[in-house]
């Protein structure tokens, strides 16, 4: 007796993922397996749905799992598949589906469990349990952890993207587009000749004209009111760094602002600073992390950089006004407290002072290493330590997508010995390394969770503060969505602590995330089913929102660059009066590092056009119905939140659409 399997093969519609090579397919159930069966295709194109039947003498059982290979045929380019799922009905009219969703480019046998989420406990065939340790075993081979940078993160293993694994590297659309983005910059900026011209700006105006296109509304605006007060505080809420602001009920030690100095600024009318002080309206910056951080060296300029305290006062009219600066953290008659009311060079060069060492804390704290560097080391540690079938690989591997190659680009161009922030920014080389290092030190897993993040920083009342609006909210969607996942395959405590698999993938994060330090708070191992819900919130809302909000206004606000000098070549003043605009143009970049600076926050703001918007999951993983029903709820609320935040944003003079559910992508992928 014949029996007969039909076989139906998805193959993704991405450029590329069509395959001349002939693909065999092997079925592996409880009671047996099918021969190595030759897919009867000379070509499987992409965006095909094609069936072919695979013949067995007797029942397979329960199907486990598919294996398939490829083989190079003579006479046609070899080259990769992109299988996005396969489908098996039995002769029993059983279905099963085998979720793929990578590349297979090498002519190895490749394992695919049937798509139904099972913890280790839950295998019933030893077959089952091999398949996982095979799998690990390879995924432990292909991902490994470079340990090499004392204070930092691990990272992967690699030299460069190319040397990736296929299935973690950028699409062919994505590839070819990111490099005409950077192309048509770089051409347009040769034309006009200012890519290797070392001199100093003569005027603003002379500024406006780097790009003739690339202008945002957002860039506009900034140009023409960067000076504003106003727009310098806001910035500190709703601009590209909204997470180092804190309420101040009592002043630094190190920062001996007095009433005489700002008591005048203070329009209710007979107030004083301690009075602001106890009533909730004073709030502060302080880049302590950057104090004595030797500015990097290089033969073009002498770097400065500072590490500012900055005071910020709530007006009644509920604006935030910045009342104080003082440009390094120890008080002394050379470090002035520079005041609104001093000349209005003197204080525009200690905003600038500031805003420089912003682009600093922002780039290397904020953006690089508390959502780039630890979305790495959330992805390899998943891919080393989760099988394809464990319901938490299936719920996260889309948060990953693309960011291990960004990162590898990012560690090649920009931080690389020849890269642009190496080459051109005040916190450059060793001092990268070292303001890394530091911000590890002062990392916890309440600053990455923002309901904590926002209560520590006493931050909960301040109006108009819209990242905070948008980022809670959907801090509540993802882990509303999460908790739904995580409950219906953890039914108790017991259940979580007794899967191995999610504590050494929790132990992984904390050992070569965090670098074993138990201060910042960051589980070492799950005993609740709360506990893993709250990582994986955390872990899929820093890989979306919090990327999103650090990383989608580098343009708006980088593109006029006095607003956010990557560099400062000339030192902070040290005493008042001795400012003027000829001294500001001098302590601006030059015409060459501005043009640098401009190309890279230009291609690391741009959406890419197989751009993922959060809450979608194009690839499948999820196979069983509660899963995926709970995928479309959390998109449908995701898309009502999209609808509020639009119609809010219609009646702001500064839309805040860094949050807007449409424009955050899953994973950090730029
Ligand atoms: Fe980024």
């Amino acid at each position: 007796m014949v029996l007969h399997y039909k076989v139906t093969v998805y193959t993704s519609n991405r450029v590329c993922a069509t395959t001349l090579n002939s693909v065999h397919i092997k079925l592996v159930g409880t009671d047996g397996e099918s021969d190595r069966t030759w897919l009867n295709s000379l070509v499987i194109f992409r965006g095909s749905v094609t069936t072919y039947t695979v013949c067995c003498s007797k029942s397979l059982g329960k199907l486990i799992l598919i294996e398939l290979d490829k083989r190079h045929r003579h006479f046609v380019p070899d080259g990769s598949w992109f299988p996005d799922k396969v489908e098996v009905k039995s002769p029993e009219e059983d279905v099963y589906t085998f979720p793929i969703h990578c590349w297979i480019s090498d002519k190895a046998t490749h394992r695919y469990r049937e798509g139904k989420a099972l913890r280790i406990f839950d295998e019933s065939n030893s077959l089952g349990e091999y398949a996982r340790h095979l799998e690990l075993s390879q995924r432990k081979a292909n991902f490994r952890w470079n340990e090499k940078s004392p204070g930092v993160p691990n990272c992967i293993e690699a030299d460069g993207p190319c040397t990736l694994p296929h299935e973690v590297r950028f699409s062919f659309t994505k590839d070819i587009e990111f490099k005409s983005t950077i192309g048509a910059a770089i051409i347009e900026l040769e034309l006009k000749g200012l890519e290797c011209k070392k001199k100093n700006w003569k005027s603003f105006d002379k500024m406006k004209h780097v790009f003739c296109n690339k202008h945002t509304p957002l860039s506009d605006y900034v140009q023409q009111n960067w000076k504003e007060d106003w727009l310098f505080a806001y910035q500190f809420l709703n601009g590209v760094h909204p997470t180092l602001i804190q309420r101040c009920k009592t002043l630094p030690e190190n920062f001996p602002v007095t009433d005489a100095m700002v008591s005048k600024l203070f329009i209710s009318g007979g107030s004083n600073l301690s009075n602001e002080l106890k009533q909730g309206n004073i709030y502060l910056c302080d880049y302590k992390n950057l104090d004595g951080v030797p500015a990097h060296i290089t033969e073009q300029i002498h770097h400065y950089l500072t590490a500012p305290l900055v005071l910020f006062h709530k007006r009644p009219n509920n604006k935030l006004m910045p009342i104080a600066i003082q440009l390094n953290q120890i008080p002394a008659k050379k470090n002035p407290i520079f005041l609104p009311t001093d000349s209005p060079y003197d204080w525009l060069t200690a905003k600038i002072f500031v805003k420089s060492a912003d682009f600093s804390e922002h780039q290397l704290n904020a953006h690089l290493l508390r959502t780039h560097l630890l979305a790495e080391v959330f992805a390899v540690s998943l891919l080393r330590k989760l099988p394809m079938v464990h319901p938490l690989y299936k719920l996260l591997i889309p948060h990953t997508r693309y960011t291990l190659h960004i990162n590898e680009l990012a560690r090649k161009e920009l931080i690389g010995p020849t890269g642009i922030f190496t080459r051109f920014a005040a916190s450059g080389g060793k001092a990268l390394m070292m303001i890394l290092a530091r911000s590890l030190s002062s990392i916890t897993y309440r600053s990455l969770c923002i309901p904590d993040d926002i209560a520590d920083r006493d931050l909960q009342d301040v109006p108009n503060f819209y990242y905070r609006d948008d980022g809670l909210k959907l801090w509540n969607l993802i882990y509303t969505f999460v908790q739904g996942v995580v409950q219906h395959y953890y039914k108790n405590d017991d259940e979580v602590q007794l899967d191995p698999e999610l504590q050494t993938w929790i132990c992984n994060i904390f050992e070569h995330g965090f670098l074993s330090k138990k201060e910042t708070g960051i589980p070492q191992s799950f005993t609740t089913v709360s506990e893993l819900i709250k990582f994986a919130t955390m872990v899929i809302f820093t890989c979306s929102c919090q990327h999103a909000a650090v990383n989608n206004g580098q343009y708006d606000y980088g593109a006029w660059m006095p607003n956010s000098p990557m560099t400062l070549q000339r030192p902070p003043p040290t005493k008042k009066g001795t400012t003027s605009e000829a001294t500001i143009l001098q302590t601006l970049p030059p015409v060459n590092f501005t043009v640098q600076g401009l190309t890279a926050v230009w291609l690391l703001s741009r959406q890419s056009s197989d751009f993922v918007p959060l809450g979608h999951y194009p690839e499948d993983h999820f196979t069983e119905k509660i899963p995926r029903q709970l995928q479309k709820d959390f998109k449908d609320k995701l898309d009502d939140l999209s609808k509020q935040i639009n119609m809010r944003n219609k009646g702001l003079e500064i839309p805040y659409t860094y949050l807007d559910p449409k424009s955050i992508e899953n994973s950090v992928a730029i």
